[in-house]
């Protein structure tokens, strides 16, 4: 009965799902076609059993990546995320994607809340400046301790990391340590799957969770939202990017439904702890409901190798969908691995599922289907008994 009260409840609240915003440094490959098919998945679902769904997607702009992705090409920042969003609104478009927005951190609405909620918290006292010393990845976009680094490098992609001694703003995100252990333990369903969520909850218990760091100085990356409150500043892009959950809502969703909380906050496990430590921790300090669900599904490698510029196995989804249509390929991806777990994706492996899956499994369901149903039925179909 309650488990009824509940959903009756659920009726009124807006289903709200995310994908990650994408870098723009890049073109968009499977593995972010992947998590924005899930999404996908889930939103038509959802809209089928009747619920008002707000699906959201979108892209990354700022930060020393895509800084220096522009430089290379002898673009400004926003021309060159001008050219590379493309790429993704005209995939996403290619695969069926149903996302009702897309948003861009660029976006003017978004920088103004962006500034909006950091003078928030620099007023509430949860953000302070201090003198701050560390070693910096600037790939990464993140500091690390000496105890972090693997063999000298960075603990994440493994390259060299510099010294680097300046003042910059913090957000107090260790005095929240304690609740979300607490929340985690509280909220079974919070991180997804279990493994992840174990991970999680091991990183917070087995060590003290640090503040983040969440300004750059202007002499270091430009190419951010400038601090409300010292223009000498640029906003951390991890900073900026997480709240584009919360920002979108305030001018790309329809008006008078209730979308907050975000009820799946779709990502891969790379993006793991920005979102259940960062996230989750910026939430509690605005005193906003923290998202209903966090799913860091697995990661797709090429013929058992990570995918890379330099070995050159980048799998094109266009190419893909191209080859082999759109609805094979998206079947393929969600039917090859249990959803979670890590996946490998070859031509073969694909062509294989296409021919036993599809055309064999689903072909002679369908033939024997309408033999029987031409010679029993005399080829009618009543729907109603169907539905
Ligand atoms: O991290 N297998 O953007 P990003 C599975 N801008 N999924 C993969 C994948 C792979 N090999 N490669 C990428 C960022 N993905 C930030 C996010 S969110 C507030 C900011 C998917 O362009 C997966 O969803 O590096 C992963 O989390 C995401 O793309 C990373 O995209
Ligand atoms: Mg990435």
């Amino acid at each position: 009965q309650r488990r009824l009260l509940e959903e009756k409840m659920n009726q009124n609240k807006g289903f709200y799902i995310t994908t990650p915003i994408y870098y723009v440094n890049d073109i968009p490959h499977i593995g972010h076609a992947y998590t924005t098919i899930a999404a996908d998945i889930l939103a038509r679902y959802m809209r089928l059993k009747g619920r008002k769904v707000f699906f959201l997607t979108g892209t990354d702009e700022h930060g020393q990546k895509v800084e220096r992705a522009a430089l290379q090409k002898g673009k400004t920042p926003k021309e060159h995320a001008d050219i590379m969003v493309e790429n993704f609104k005209t995939l996403w478009k290619g695969l069926n994607i149903s996302n009702d927005a897309f948003i861009r951190t660029t976006d003017e609405e978004h920088k103004r809340i962006v500034q909006e909620i950091l003078q928030r918290l620099y007023d509430k006292g949860e953000i302070v400046k201090r003198k701050y010393s560390g070693m910096y990845c600037t790939p990464c976009e993140r500091f690390w301790t000496e105890k972090d680094l693997v063999e000298g490098k960075c603990p994440d992609c493994g390259r060299d990391v510099e010294f680097i001694e300046e003042e910059n703003y913090f957000f107090l995100m260790s005095k929240y340590q304690q609740a979300l252990i607490e929340h985690i333990e509280k909220k079974p369903s919070y991180i997804l799957p279990e493994t992840r969520k174990n991970e999680v909850l091991g990183f917070l218990k087995n060590r003290t969770l640090g503040d983040l760091c969440i300004s750059r100085p202007k002499h270091r990356l430009e190419w951010g939202i400038i601090l409300p409150f010292d223009e000498n500043y640029t906003t951390y892009v991890w900073f900026d990017a997480l709240v584009n959950y919360y920002s979108a809502l305030k001018y790309l969703a329809p008006e008078n439904v209730e979308w907050w909380p975000p009820d799946h906050h779709l990502i891969g496990k790379d993006i793991l702890t920005t979102h259940a430590v960062y996230w989750s921790t910026m939430l509690m300090a605005l005193e906003l409901p923290l998202p209903r669900n966090i799913f860091a599904h697995g990661w797709w490698t090429v013929k058992g190798k990570k995918m890379s510029k330099s070995l050159g196995n980048v799998v094109n989804p266009s190419e893909v969908i191209k080859k082999y249509g759109v609805d094979a390929f998206r079947y393929f991806l969600f039917r090859e691995v249990s959803f979670g777990l890590d996946g490998d994706f070859s031509e073969e492996a694909l062509i294989r599922r296409i021919n036993n899956d599809l055309a064999n499994d689903f072909g002679n369901l369908l033939n024997r289907f309408l033999v029987m149903n031409e010679k029993y039925m005399k080829g009618a179909v009543k729907i109603n008994s169907i539905i």
